[in-house]
């Protein structure tokens, strides 16, 4: 369960203040899947961002089950964030000089899981979007679909309860993009919680329900 308690969210920069997020309350309750749909600006990154622990609110609280996110300290907020949390983003953010297996294991490293057992668990991943016979190239070498594949996979690593997607399919064509909105649909009949940012209503509709977010409020 996640609750989100009036929370704000003000950039300062130079003397100039953008009110990115405006007194925003909701709770997101285990196993739902929610879309978060508005314009371009309107303060949807900033609160994915900070859902998933990576960006502080300026005021009001972030509840993740008994935890209020910001009272912890940044440690142990990285550790909840590597327990229970999964993330993948439009950019991917893969390592470049990595292979798709290499970097599937890097969150298994961290979390200090044995090398033959990141192996094992990184090739069934990868072998799970349809990259098992890839898994030793580098991005660069791959497609974009594939290299989302990766990301894909690699936001599955430590087998997160929740998942944060900003924009998955914004650079896909529409075949991958249902390819990947089918994996999320798929992890959340898995009992896993799904929040997702998309600016494409037909990506939306897939979720349980849409939030929609204006000049940083909810309509
Ligand atoms: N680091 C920052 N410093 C200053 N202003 C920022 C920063 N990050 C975001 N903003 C501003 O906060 C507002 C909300 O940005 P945000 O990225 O959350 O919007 P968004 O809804 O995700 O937009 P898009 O659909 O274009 O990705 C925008 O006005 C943006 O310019
Ligand atoms: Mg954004």
């Amino acid at each position: 369960m996640i609750k989100v308690k009036n929370v704000s969210k003000i950039y300062k920069k130079g003397g100039q203040e953008v009110r990115a997020i405006d007194n925003v309350s909701l709770s997101i309750p285990k196993g739902d899947f929610v879309s978060i749909i508005g314009p371009s600006g309107s303060g949807k990154s900033s609160l994915l961002l900070m859902l998933g622990g990576m960006l502080s609110p300026s005021t009001g609280q972030i509840f993740v089950d008994e935890d209020s996110l910001y009272d912890l300290n940044s440690n142990e907020r990285a550790r909840l964030r590597q327990k229970k949390m999964g993330f993948v983003f439009q950019t991917f953010n893969l390592i470049p000089y990595l292979t798709a297996i290499q970097n599937v294991q890097v969150p298994l490293c961290l979390s200090g899981v044995d090398e033959n057992a990141q192996q094992e668990r990184a090739q069934a991943l990868l072998e799970r979007v349809g990259l098992g016979d890839r898994m030793g190239h580098i991005p660069s070498e791959l497609s974009v679909g594939q290299q989302q594949r990766i990301a894909l996979a690699r936001m599955m690593a430590n087998d997160p309860a929740i998942i944060f997607a900003d924009e998955p399919t914004g650079n896909l064509d529409p075949e991958m993009s249902q390819l990947v909105i089918n994996f999320l649909t798929e992890l959340n009949h898995e009992g896993r919680t799904i929040i997702m940012v998309t600016h494409d209503m037909k990506v939306a509709q897939r979720a349980k329900r849409t939030i929609t977010i204006s000049n940083g409020g909810m309509l």
